[in-house]
């Protein structure tokens, strides 16, 4: 499965979900690559360390990319089952050229206001690349906002319940588990690792076993 991580802000989260969704899909045993899209280089770093730290975790290959990233993905479909691209935080040659090879686009999204305004844009990119994908007879490209860094608060509902109301109406998807803010998904990241190598956060660790299972499933993400 190729797919996407990207959206058109910094800081919400996409190099977390890309390197706990390339773990997860490392853990079906098949083989796995974490490419880096995004100039920020954050994606390498941390697989270089993983791979320098954790020798005996599930193992992520690397790559970096930039520009149109299609011929690049294609090649290294031919060796990896799986391929996880961090398209970084801008509209982007490498994003849209990501958006016409991927099976599953993610775009992290915090539920402030001011979030949600760019995600209008992601929205217009996903429908243009459909079209185009739809003309070439490929299937489409499954997007999904992933809202993170919630609150577990219970009066917080309402605000992503509202959240998920605008994003669906500028025809976006958005998955039904939303991802709590906790300092586990920070500290784990250090040396390579997720939530998912040791189990240091439980609750962590279920909740983004729950989002990625949906996400990630064969069928349409829930
Ligand atoms: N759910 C979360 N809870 C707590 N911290 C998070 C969460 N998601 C991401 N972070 C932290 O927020 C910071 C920005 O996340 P990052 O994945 O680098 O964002 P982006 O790639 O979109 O710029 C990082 O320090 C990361 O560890
Ligand atoms: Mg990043």
């Amino acid at each position: 499965m190729i797919v996407l991580v990207g959206s058109e802000k910094g800081g919400v989260g996409k190099s977390t979900i890309a390197a706990h969704a390339a773990v997860r899909l490392a853990m079906t045993n098949k083989p796995t690559i974490l490419v880096d899209a995004d100039p920020q280089s954050t994606s390498w770093s941390w697989a270089e360390a993983r791979k320098r730290h954790q020798p005996e975790a599930a193992k992520v290959d690397s790559q970096q990319m930039t520009g149109d990233i299609r011929p690049g993905i294609e090649s290294l479909a031919a060796s990896y089952g799986h391929i996880v691209i961090d398209c970084g935080g801008a509209d982007s040659v490498a994003l849209r050229s990501g958006m016409m090879i991927a099976h599953r686009l993610i775009i992290p999204s915090k539920v402030a206001r001011r979030d949600l305004e760019t995600l209008r844009h992601v929205s217009t990119l996903v429908l243009t690349a459909n079209e185009k994908r739809e003309a070439s007879e490929q299937s489409p490209l499954l997007a999904r906002v992933v809202f993170n860094m919630t609150r577990a608060l219970p009066n917080f509902w309402s605000r992503i319940d509202a959240a998920r109301a605008t994003v669906e109406s500028m025809g976006l998807g958005v998955s039904k588990y939303p991802i709590v803010d906790r300092v586990s998904y920070d500290d784990s990241q250090y040396q390579g690792g997720t939530v998912f190598d040791g189990n240091h956060d439980p609750k962590a660790f279920e909740e983004m076993e729950r989002v990625l299972k949906s996400l990630l499933r064969k069928e349409q993400p829930e």
